[in-house]
């Protein structure tokens, strides 16, 4: 008695230091790609029903996907229907897209090796309308839990941001009591003024990392140059001290939004840099795309074991912008910079990332500097370089290596010193 006592209270102090998550997500998602389309009669291949969830758990497990490390499919916004059960009050499938329900749909998914992620809001409504978590939070989250998902996406849709403090930890509790290790994505920050992260000595963000494994801050991801940009431009965070990059870390991480790697609207620079930022940022890798229709150039941007390592290395620190060539007067031109961004990794090497934001113009050369990187000192050191994407050892350097980035392109390394 004495230890189920002692045991709910460490659970209950202790919330999300469950062993979840200690790398960042990865897998796949509807929403972008798929977003709310319910017709199955004129879109049988795209409306959200079970069969793309099981398409695509079968593409992901036979396609390399799921080898990668991409283990999660996860269901978005309108897989329920608009009323609560009249006599459990419990949410329910749409029965004509989800015929089976989704207890057997995570059965299908687990056993091709993947897990199933599931998505509600904790308002009134999804953001689509549908049925969202308010009043039920524990009766929801029991719900979830006996589906055997293993992943949920709260959305703070129809809410006033006002009772997120309160409803989101409340919700977290409830999970941690299913018993079921749930991965808690919590979109209340993407909610608040952008300030949040600031405010009030970052009050919100050591909440987030003690209630939920993975938090959005921003604005949804969509499938343009512009708007991957602009999510980008929120992370050039330029020290280890800011808080969002504090906050970071094994158990708890920033999410800037799926990868549109594999859609229509990016250019093959444009994928290379989302890719190659993204595992800067410690961020989940999540697609949005339809693994049926894709690419060998984006399936083999996705695919890059080196690339991922880096993102999933775990130390877990999130990257910085180190250098930048706005307000330096050195190539400060035609509305574009170049980049400088770093990661340090567990091994003392750090990924580092030269990026170009013009969008004309030839290959500009992009210098590294040693002393750029934190802890290396204000002298010229001798390191050695690794090119991610052309996955060739570059040899020694000392003090500064040059490469040319291409407009909207990235070269990603891996330096470490001699
Ligand atoms: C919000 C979220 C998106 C998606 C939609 C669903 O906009 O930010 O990621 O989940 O709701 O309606």
């Amino acid at each position: 008695m004495k230890l189920v006592i002692a045991a709910a209270i460490l659970s209950s102090v202790i919330a999300l230091d469950d062993g979840l998550a200690r790398t960042p997500p990865m897998g796949w998602m509807s929403w972008e790609r798929f977003l709310c389309n319910v017709d199955c009669k004129t879109y049988p291949d795209s409306c959200i029903s079970e069969d793309l969830y099981k398409r695509t758990a079968d593409l992901m497990a036979s396609e390399g996907y799921l080898e990668a490390g991409y283990d999660h499919v996860n269901i978005d916004d309108c897989w329920s229907t608009f009323e609560r059960d009249p006599v459990t009050n419990e949410q329910v499938a749409d029965p004509d897209r989800f015929p089976s329900g989704i207890k057997s749909l995570a059965r299908y998914v687990h056993n091709r090796g993947l897990k199933l992620g599931l998505y509600s809001d904790i308002g009134t409504k999804t953001c689509g309308g549908y049925l969202g978590m308010q009043d039920n939070l524990e009766l929801d989250a029991n719900t979830f839990a006996s589906w055997d998902i293993d992943m949920l996406k709260v959305d703070g849709c129809f809410q006033d941001t006002d009772m997120m403090g309160q409803t989101y930890p409340e919700l977290s509790r409830a999970l941690n009591a299913t018993g079921r290790p749930i991965v808690y994505s919590c979109s209340w920050p993407a909610y608040l003024d952008p300030d949040y992260g600031e405010a009030n000595g970052g009050e919100v963000l050591k909440e987030l990392a003690e209630i939920c494994h993975l938090w959005r801050n921003w604005d949804d991801i969509r499938d343009d140059w512009g708007s991957v940009s602009s999510v980008i431009d929120f992370w050039k965070r330029n020290s280890t001290d800011d808080p969002f990059i504090q906050v970071a870390g094994p158990g708890h991480w920033n999410d800037p939004d799926q990868l549109m790697i594999g859609d229509n609207g990016l250019s093959h620079s444009e994928e290379r840099s989302q890719f190659a930022l993204w595992a800067i940022f410690a961020a989940p890798l999540i697609m949005s795309n339809d693994l049926a229709h894709i690419s060998k150039e984006s399936k083999e941007i996705l695919l890059n074991k080196e690339i991922i390592a880096v993102d999933q290395d775990p130390a877990g620190h999130q990257g910085t912008l180190v250098w930048s060539s706005e307000g330096s007067g050195d190539g400060d031109y035609y509305g574009g910079e170049t980049r400088v961004w770093s990661r340090l990794l567990n091994d003392g090497s750090y990924a580092v990332v030269l990026q170009n934001t013009h969008s004309m113009g030839t290959a500009t050369k992009v210098k590294l500097k040693s002393s750029m990187l934190e802890g290396w000192g204000r002298r010229r050191v001798k390191f050695t370089a690794r090119d991610l994407y052309a996955h060739e050892d570059l040899g020694e350097f000392e003090g500064e290596m040059v490469a040319e980035v291409w407009p909207s392109d990235v070269e990603m390394f891996i330096v470490e010193l001699v």
